[in-house]
């Protein structure tokens, strides 16, 4: 024990350049949280739009944070959110963002030869110590790392945070049969140092978190599709009779359709050990939104309009 502790002071400080590749709704929370304890962050996406898309719900998210840190006290607000962003440099050019970086994490769409063809090229381009990490909900860490060395295989683990990743504490901490155990201790280390709690898991789809939450999401649209309530009153029905922050239809809306479907359409096709499950098969609610541009939250409307 003493040892873990020893080691991971160590490493906590090695770990001082991030590089998040994805500035959607995780990529920049990852991105602030890491910034919010003084890493020096670069956050990568394909264009100017996306990177300030992400730019906004780090500032909105951070003036909340700020409103929290110093009620009634708006200018230490504005300096705690400039200090924060200070730490956030923004690029489209992921080849140099991690030049120098300690640690790469990826939150790009949920697509295993997108995320696959990232690192095929980063981990060349970034230190050969860095640790390389994906945010990936579903995929098998070991297939998104198939095609790099055994070296860089070895520095290669899953980070997966939640969503809003400034509120919520967790992150599981993904192991491979192959990783190794410095990497684990470097990653762990890192999570601490932004304030997360981790919880180290082997790589299994869905983890620890997602294996309990996806079949409880599909039952309830299913739920729904068979008539048995409305959205709204399954959702009060968890929130009230199950004492659930957000109901099931308000946290698929928030976690993203699409998100979803990438999920259990991979476990069912492929899952190891869930193929063909009928708790991860699709449903023709959920096709329809999907198909038809309605993503939840972030697109204005789900199962819910916003
Ligand atoms: N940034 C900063 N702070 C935020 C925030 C954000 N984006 N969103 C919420 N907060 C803070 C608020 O400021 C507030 O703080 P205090 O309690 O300290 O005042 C607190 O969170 C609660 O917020 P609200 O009062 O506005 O609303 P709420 O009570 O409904 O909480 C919530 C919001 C934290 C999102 C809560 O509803 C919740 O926990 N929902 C469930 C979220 C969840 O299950 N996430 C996991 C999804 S699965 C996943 O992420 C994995 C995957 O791979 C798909
Ligand atoms: P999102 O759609 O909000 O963002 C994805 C971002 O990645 C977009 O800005 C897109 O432009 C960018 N991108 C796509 N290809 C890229 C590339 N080649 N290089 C750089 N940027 C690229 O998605 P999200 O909700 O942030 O999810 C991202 C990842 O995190 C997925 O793997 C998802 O499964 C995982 N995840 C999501 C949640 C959640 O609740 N939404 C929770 C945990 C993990």
């Amino acid at each position: 024990r003493k040892h873990a502790f020893t080691s991971s002071a160590i490493t906590q400080s090695d770990i001082r350049r991030v590089t998040v590749i994805g500035s959607g709704q995780m990529g920049s929370g990852i991105a602030q949280v890491a910034a919010m304890k003084q890493h020096e962050v670069t956050l990568v996406d394909v264009n100017q739009e996306a990177l300030e898309r992400g730019k906004g719900y780090m500032s909105k998210s951070l003036k909340r944070v700020a409103k929290k840190k110093f009620p009634e006290d708006a200018k230490a607000q504005n300096q705690f959110v400039e200090k924060a962003l200070g730490h956030v440099t923004l690029s489209t050019n992921a080849s140099k963002s991690v030049s120098n970086a300690g640690l790469v994490v990826e939150a790009v769409v949920e697509n295993l030869k997108a995320k696959q063809n990232i690192f095929v090229k980063l981990a060349m381009e970034a230190p050969d110590n860095a640790i390389l990490a994906s945010n990936t909900s579903s995929l098998p860490i070991a297939k998104i790392a198939a095609p790099l060395t055994l070296s860089q295989r070895k520095r290669f683990i899953g980070l997966h945070f939640f969503n809003p990743v400034p509120q919520m504490k967790l992150v599981e901490v993904v192991r491979s049969d192959e990783v190794d155990q410095k990497t684990v201790d470097d990653a762990v280390a890192f999570v601490k140092s932004i304030g997360k709690t981790p919880a180290v898991c082997k790589d299994t789809p869905g983890f620890i978190v997602n294996r309990l939450l996806l079949p409880y999401m599909m039952e309830s649209i299913r739920l729904l599709e068979s008539g048995v309530a409305s959205a709204r009153d399954i959702d009060t029905a968890m929130k009230l009779g199950a004492g659930y922050p957000m109901g099931p239809f308000e946290l698929c809306d928030y976690v993203g359709l699409d998100t979803i479907k990438f999920i259990v359409d991979g476990w069912y096709k492929e899952g190891a050990g869930l193929k063909g499950n009928k708790l991860f098969e699709s449903s023709k609610k959920l096709d329809e939104l999907v198909q038809a541009g309605s993503l939840g939250v972030k697109s204005g409307k789900g199962f819910y309009d916003y």
